[in-house]
C-alpha cells in the first residue's frame, strides 16, 4: 500500500496533462517550499513555457483552472513566474492519516525491483583498537540495512574483518621476536595482543628488516604454515570477542563475520582466471593487472605480491567473487571513509574485466571524517586517536548526568537505569551521526549531542516517551483513539507532515542516505510537540476531537518509532527524565 498524497496529486495532473496535450514528464508536484501558501507545488509550467516558448504563467493557468475541477483541492493559484500552488481539502489530508493508522506499514511502500544487496560495513581489524572511522562505517551501514530490508530488499550484512594482511604478519613476528617463538600466543589476551601490534607498527616504521621478516611470515601463514596458522586464529578470535561486544553495544549486526582471510581460496581462483584470461601479467616478479587510463591515471591491481602474498587488493575481488557466486548478491554496497576510494576504483574495474560479477551494481559510499572542535580528525584530550569504547563511556557518563539515580524511581535499580542510559547514550552518538548528510564530515559536538533538546536522538526519544505517556493516560481514562478531525492548523500541519514518510523512506532507500530519515523525524517531533501544544488530548473540547486527537499521537509516535528504528536507535517506553519535567 502506497498512500501518497502526491501520488493522488501526479494522477490526476497526468490526466490533465495529456487532455491540454503537455509534456506528462513534468506533471508532477513535490512538498511546498512555501508552507504557508500550499502543501504543494507543481514548477511544470515553467520547464514546459521554456521548451514552447510561451508564458509560464499562462500555462499554469490552464492547468490550474482543470485542478480546480478535482474534489480533492481547496485552492490553486498560480503565483511568481509560473509556480501551481495546491492546497488540498482538510478531509483528504485526515482520511490519508486514518488510513496510515491503519496500515501495518503505516504507509510506506516496498520497493518495485526488491533483489538481494550485500552490504560490507563496520570492517574492523584484528589487533586494531577501534576508533571513530569504524563508528561512522558501521552506524551508516547498520542504518542502510534496515532501510533496505524495510523497503523489501534481501540484504547480507557482512563485517569484513580486516585478519588476513601484512598487519598479522607484523604481529606475530613481532611476538616471536620478542618471546623468542609463539608458545606463550594462547594466552595473550586482547589488551597484550593490541599492544604487541602497536610496537610492531613502531618497529616496521623504523626498521627494513622488521618489515622484511613480518612479510615473510604474511606469506607463510597465507601459505599455510600450521605453527604461524594456529598463533593467528587465536588472535583473530580474541579480537573477535572485543570487536563483536562493541558492536552489541552499538546495536550494529551483521548476518556474516567473514573475514579477508575466508577469501583465500577464492583468492587462488581469481588469480587463476586472471591468468587464464590474460587480464594480468607478471611485473617485477609481482601478478598485476592493469588498469585503462581513461579519466586519471591508476596503479595497476596488485594480485600476487613478489614473494607470493595476496594482498587487501586480491582479497576484496576474491569477496565480490565470492558474494556473487555463493550468495547470489545483485547489488553490493560498501561503506568507508575517502582513503579508500582509490582502492574501490581500481578492484571495480579489475573485477568487470574479469567478468566475475556480471550484471552486479558495485557501490562504493565514501563518508566524511568525524572532527573536534578544531575542525580536524576527533581525539582524545591527550591528542591520541578516540576510540569507540572512549567514545561510549563519554556518551554515557554525559547521559547520566541527567538521569535519577538507581533506586530514586520505583521499579529502576542499578540494571534498569544502565540500560537506560545506555539506549539514550547511543542513541545520542548514532543520531548526531545519521543526521549530518554521509558524504559531509562532522564536528563531535563534546556538550550538546546527549542533550533532551535540539537535534538530538535523546531528543526524539523524549518525544516518543513523552506520546507513551499520553497514551498511557488516556487508556487509563477510558478514551480510545477515532476518526481523524483536522481543524487547527497545528492537526493539519502534522497530518500532513505524517503524509511524507514513504517518500522520506523511499528516498532514503534510492539515495542511502540516512540523513533524511533523520532530518525528517526532528522535524516531525517538532512539528508534533507545536500540536501538543496547542491541542490538548484528554481537555479537547469534545470526544470526538479527543479520540482524533489520540489518534494522531499514536500515529505520530509509531511513526517515529519506525524512523527510529530505521536508524537503528531504539525508543524507550519512558525516559525517566521526560516524566519528570512533566
Ligand atoms: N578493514 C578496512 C580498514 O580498516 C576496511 C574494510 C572495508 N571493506 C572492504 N571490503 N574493503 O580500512
Amino acid at each position: 500500500m502506497n498512500l501518497l498524497l502526491e501520488n493522488k496529486i501526479n494522477k490526476a495532473l497526468k490526466e490533465i496533462f495529456k487532455r491540454l496535450d503537455l509534456d506528462e514528464k513534468y506533471a508532477f508536484v513535490k512538498v511546498s517550499d512555501r508552507a504557508d501558501l500550499s502543501d504543494f507545488q507543481c514548477n511544470g509550467a515553467l520547464a514546459l513555457a521554456k521548451i514552447a516558448h510561451k508564458n509560464p504563467r499562462e500555462i499554469g493557468a490552464a492547468i490550474a483552472d482543470e485542478l480546480e475541477r478535482c474534489d480533492f483541492c481547496e485552492s490553486i493559484s498560480v503565483d511568481g513566474p509560473g509556480f501551481i500552488n495546491i492546497k488540498l481539502k482538510n478531509e483528504v489530508i485526515a482520511q490519508n492519516a486514518d488510513e496510515m493508522a491503519k496500515d501495518e506499514r503505516l504507509g510506506c511502500g516496498l520497493t518495485d525491483n526488491p533483489h538481494k544487496v550485500v552490504l560490507d560495513y563496520g570492517g574492523p581489524n584484528v589487533a586494531k583498537t577501534m576508533h571513530v572511522g569504524h563508528l561512522r562505517s558501521g552506524v551508516i551501514g547498520e542504518s542502510v540495512a534496515r532501510i533496505e530490508r524495510f523497503v523489501g530488499n534481501e540484504v547480507i550484512s557482512d563485517v569484513h574483518l580486516g585478519d588476513w594482511g601484512t598487519p598479522m604478519g607484523m604481529i606475530l613476528s613481532e611476538i616471536e621476536r620478542q618471546d623468542g617463538n609463539l608458545d606463550k600466543v594462547p594466552s595473550y589476551d586482547i589488551a597484550q595482543i593490541t599492544e604487541f601490534y602497536k610496537q610492531a607498527n613502531i618497529r616496521c616504521k623504523e626498521d627494513e628488516s622488521a618489515r622484511e621478516a613480518a612479510r615473510l611470515v604474511t606469506a607463510k601463514l597465507q601459505g599455510g604454515d600450521e605453527q604461524y596458522r594456529k598463533a593467528w586464529q587465536h588472535l583473530r578470535s580474541e579480537s573477535l570477542k572485543a570487536i563483536k561486544e562493541n558492536y552489541k553495544e552499538l546495536d550494529v549486526n551483521f548476518d556474516l563475520w567473514w573475514g579477508e582471510s575466508d577469501a583465500h581460496t577464492a583468492c587462488q581462483d581469481v588469480v587463476k582466471i586472471a591468468k587464464e584470461k590474460g587480464v594480468s601479467e607478471k611485473d617485477n616478479g609481482a601478478e598485476i593487472i592493469r588498469l585503462e587510463e581513461s579519466n586519471k591515471p591508476k596503479p595497476p591491481v596488485i594480485i600476487v605480491k613478489s614473494d607470493g602474498a595476496f594482498g587487501y587488493q586480491l582479497t576484496d575481488i576474491a569477496t565480490i567473487k565470492m558474494r556473487v557466486e555463493d550468495l547470489g548478491a545483485q547489488e553490493i554496497v560498501y561503506f568507508t571513509d575517502s582513503r579508500q576510494t582509490l582502492h574501490f576504483e581500481q578492484i571495480f574495474e579489475a573485477v568487470q574485466k574479469l567478468g566475475i560479477a556480471p550484471n552486479v551494481k558495485l557501490q562504493h559510499i565514501v563518508f566524511g571524517t568525524v572532527n573536534g572542535a578544531d575542525g580536524k580528525p576527533f581525539k582524545t584530550r591527550d591528542g591520541g586517536v578516540m576510540d569507540l569504547e572512549t567514545l561510549i563511556v563519554m556518551s554515557k557518563d554525559k547521559v547520566r548526568q541527567s538521569l535519577p539515580k538507581a533506586g530514586e524511581v520505583a521499579g529502576y535499580g542499578e540494571a534498569e537505569i544502565e540500560k537506560l542510559t545506555s539506549q539514550i547514550a547511543i542513541a545520542a552518538i548514532k543520531f548526531q551521526d545519521l543526521k549530518n548528510t554521509i558524504n559531509s564530515g562532522y564536528v563531535f559536538e563534546l556538550e550538546d549531542f546527549a542533550k533532551f533538546e535540539g537535534k538530538t536522538g535523546p531528543y526524539i526519544q523524549y518525544a516518543i516517551a513523552r506520546i507513551n505517556s499520553v497514551l498511557r493516560k488516556a487508556d487509563a481514562a477510558g478514551l480510545k483513539c477515532g476518526k481523524i478531525i483536522l481543524q487547527a492548523p497545528e492537526e493539519r500541519a502534522l497530518a500532513l507532515k505524517l503524509a511524507q514518510v514513504h517518500n522520506v523512506v523511499m528516498r532514503a532507500h534510492s539515495e542511502k542516505e540516512p540523513s533524511i530519515i533523520a532530518e525528517y523525524t526532528h522535524g516531525l517531533a517538532q512539528i508534533f510537540s507545536t500540536f501538543y501544544n496547542a491541542c490538548p488530548v484528554m481537555t479537547a473540547e469534545t470526544p470526538q476531537l479527543a479520540a482524533s486527537r489520540l489518534q494522531l499521537a499514536k500515529l505520530t509516535r509509531d511513526v517515529l518509532k519506525l524512523m527510529l528504528f530505521l536508524l537503528g536507535i531504539e525508543a524507550p517506553e519512558v525516559m525517566l527524565k521526560a516524566e519528570n519535567k512533566e
